[in-house]
């Protein structure tokens, strides 16, 4: 696929067939996630996998009490009454836990975090470690679109991050940045409408 078709092609999918994610796909997906820019050269990047829906539920556990939370912190944030996000939303909410074991596979990312606590920067360079893995993240992403899967990503709320890291035996110093499923989308999956830009807009030249 022509970079720029998988650039259009990735999109967040929350509904998957069980059609299994061979190894090599895998590999190749987690492979990407390697040649991402880092920020101490180092590419200190780990990652769980686990198949299996079964298995998936009991590492995804805290998610299930949490939900009510989530939906609290999506509403405090929207100012917008934008449509599309609320249609994008209303078909979010419910399938957190459903997207997450569909198709049998569940990846955390985890990224070294060593200079200071994830969640107590001192200065935006605090947050380097994080924003590599982010930047891993999304090759990853479009590693999947490439590999004609879909992949959605669901963020830690409140306690999910410690309990989800005590579950897998993550080694102190290490972050996960979220709960990555890529699978097979079903042929009816849903898609919310994206939002319209207009690149030239955005662009402001020598001053905003
Ligand atoms: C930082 C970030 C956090 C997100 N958190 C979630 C999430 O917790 N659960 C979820 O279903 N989607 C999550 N998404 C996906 C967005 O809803 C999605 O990217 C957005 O609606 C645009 O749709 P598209 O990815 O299909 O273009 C997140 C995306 C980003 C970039």
């Amino acid at each position: 696929m022509d970079f720029y078709e998988v650039l259009e092609k990735r999109r967040t999918y929350r509904d998957f067939s069980n059609r299994e994610v061979s190894d090599e796909i895998l590999h190749r997906v987690i492979e990407a996630a390697f040649k991402a820019p880092t920020n101490d050269h180092l590419r200190q990047l780990e990652f769980v996998v686990v198949r299996d829906r079964e298995h998936i539920a009991k590492v995804i556990a805290p998610i299930t009490k949490n939900m009510e939370k989530f939906k609290v912190l999506v509403s405090e944030v929207d100012e917008s009454g934008d449509e599309d996000k609320m249609t994008m939303f209303a078909d979010a909410l419910p399938k957190q836990q459903k997207m997450l074991m569909e198709s049998g596979l569940l990846i955390i990312p985890f990224f070294r975090q060593l200079t200071c606590s994830l969640l107590s920067p001192t200065e935006q360079s605090s947050l380097n470690y994080f924003a590599s893995a982010w930047c891993a993240l999304e090759n990853m992403l479009l590693a999947a679109t490439a590999e004609g899967l879909g992949a959605v990503f669901h963020i830690p709320v409140g306690d999910e991050a410690e309990k989800i890291k005590g579950i897998v035996h993550a080694p102190q110093g290490y972050e996960f940045t979220c709960l990555l499923t890529i699978g097979y989308p079903t042929e009816n999956a849903f898609l919310p409408k994206q939002k319209e830009i207009n690149t030239e807009d955005r662009i402001h030249l020598n001053t905003w």
